[in-house]
């Protein structure tokens, strides 16, 4: 069956290495996979993540906007003909990541964030989140300042509650979460997630 599988996480969490390793790992038992990332995947998606990369100073309101954007150009052209081609995807971020950045980090509403995932996305949700939880401060030293971008450069404090949203959201939904320490090696992170995926494919 075709699965829906987002890695979810603060930056430099490791979630992306875990994302390619899953991809890797469904190719070599020659299972049809797609490995997509947010923002971007697609072309207009990623002239987008450029606009947000960038050093605007948009307001909380069009950088949310711009987000969802770029989501609904990769759910109609990625990520529901992937699925409905029977491929397994794995997306390196997703509407969570709304929830926690702009919701939980920057204070705008979750309610309407919840609306505007759901308008974006036409209501297609993963089948799976997992979380690569770090403390802040062990990610960004991770990351180092030289890839520092808006959101990477924000102050320890939005990075907090970065990590807190996710957990909340974690704790509502435990049945299609799964919360991993992101400190632990990667080898034995990867071995839990795919003990985690193999029933669901
Ligand atoms: P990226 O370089 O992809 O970082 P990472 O490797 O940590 O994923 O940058 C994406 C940044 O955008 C990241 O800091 C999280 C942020 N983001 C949001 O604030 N809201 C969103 O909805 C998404 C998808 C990403």
């Amino acid at each position: 069956m075709a699965c829906f599988i987002v890695f979810e996480g603060g930056d430099g969490s490791g979630k992306s290495t875990q994302a390619r390793s899953l991809n890797r790992r469904l190719r070599r038992r020659g299972l049809p996979v797609l490995l997509t990332r947010e923002p971007g995947g697609t072309p207009a998606g990623e002239s987008i993540r450029r606009w947000l990369k960038g050093r605007l100073n948009l307001q909380p309101l069009s950088e949310l906007l711009l987000f969802e954007a770029a989501r609904t150009q990769l759910v109609e052209s990625v990520i529901r003909p992937g699925l409905d081609g029977g491929s397994t995807v794995i997306s390196d971020r997703y509407t969570a990541s709304t929830m926690a950045y702009q919701g939980y980090g920057r204070g705008l509403d979750l309610g309407l964030i919840r609306q505007l995932n759901q308008i974006a996305t036409g209501g297609l949700a993963p089948d799976l989140t997992v979380l690569l939880d770090l403390p802040a401060q062990i990610g960004l030293s991770r990351r180092g300042a030289a890839g520092a971008d808006p959101f990477e450069s924000a102050p320890d404090e939005f990075q907090r509650k970065v990590r807190e949203g996710y957990l909340t959201l974690a704790a509502e939904d435990p049945a299609r979460w799964l919360v991993l320490d992101g400190a632990r090696p990667q080898r034995q992170l990867s071995r839990d997630i795919w003990a985690k995926v193999q029933p669901l494919l």
